[in-house]
């Protein structure tokens, strides 16, 4: 399975995708969690990135196609992946047909309000990404490895307001790009996590 998963900032892109890797054993590849780690460590690919990332523009296209298209010839994903956050441009998926052949883009698909709500929420663990909302989590270490759970820097909300702008312009056209090649399946992502994820599997299996 080469999976796609579209959907704009707070769609609930890296929850479904931590459970779609698990259930089909198949890697996850988030392209926001990788340019972070960069950061973390300080290479010269997190130097590049963080100024991007904290005016809630995209990283330039070469450095992200570069990044997949070497994890993508990596031992693991030989029986499949699942990309969450790649790719976000036009130029991006025409890169990415020229290195692969996707089997299914999921466009988790929700209303802006719901989104605002889920981003000023969301508190992410520093260690392992994993997401978290207040609504339902307060603890400040991670359940699943015990590191430090935090506000990401561009969950701010006027680096929120710019994400969501960066994705209407550059990053939606992708719906029509994936409907054109048949690969397009649309999720209601306005409902509770589970199911979505109920949604994703009848699909997928
Ligand atoms: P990235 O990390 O990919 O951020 P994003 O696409 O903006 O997506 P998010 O991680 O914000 O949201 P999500 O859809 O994963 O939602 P989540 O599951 O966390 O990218 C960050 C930056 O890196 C970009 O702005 C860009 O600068 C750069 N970048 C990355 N890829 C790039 C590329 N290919 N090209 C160029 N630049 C690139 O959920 C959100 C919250 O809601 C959480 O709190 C969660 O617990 C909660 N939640 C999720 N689902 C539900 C539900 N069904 N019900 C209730 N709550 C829910």
């Amino acid at each position: 399975m080469r999976i796609i998963l579209l959907g704009a900032p707070g769609a609930g892109k890296g929850t479904q995708a931590v459970k779609i890797s698990t259930k089909y054993n198949i890697p996850h590849i988030s392209t926001g969690d990788i340019l972070r780690a960069n950061i973390k460590q300080g290479t010269e690919i997190g130097k590049k990135a963080k100024s991007y990332i904290d005016q809630g523009a995209l990283v330039p296209d070469e450095v992200v196609i570069e990044i997949v298209k070497n994890r993508l010839n990596e031992e693991d994903c030989k029986n499949g992946y699942l990309l969450d956050g790649f790719p976000r441009t036009v130029a991006q998926a025409q890169a990415l047909d020229e290195f692969a052949k996707i089997d299914i883009a999921l466009n988790i698909d929700i209303d802006l309000d719901i989104l605002t709500k889920r981003l000023s929420g969301r508190r992410v663990c520093s260690v392992c990404g994993a997401p978290y909302h207040i609504s339902s989590y307060n603890d400040t270490k991670c359940a699943k490895c015990g590191g430090e759970v935090i506000q990401r820097q561009d969950d701010q909300p006027q680096t929120v307001k710019a994400r969501l702008k960066t994705y209407t312009l550059q990053t939606k056209p992708l719906i029509d790009y994936y409907a054109d090649m048949q690969l397009l399946v649309n999720i209601d992502g306005n409902r509770a996590i589970d199911d979505v994820f109920e949604d994703i599997v009848k699909i997928l299996n």
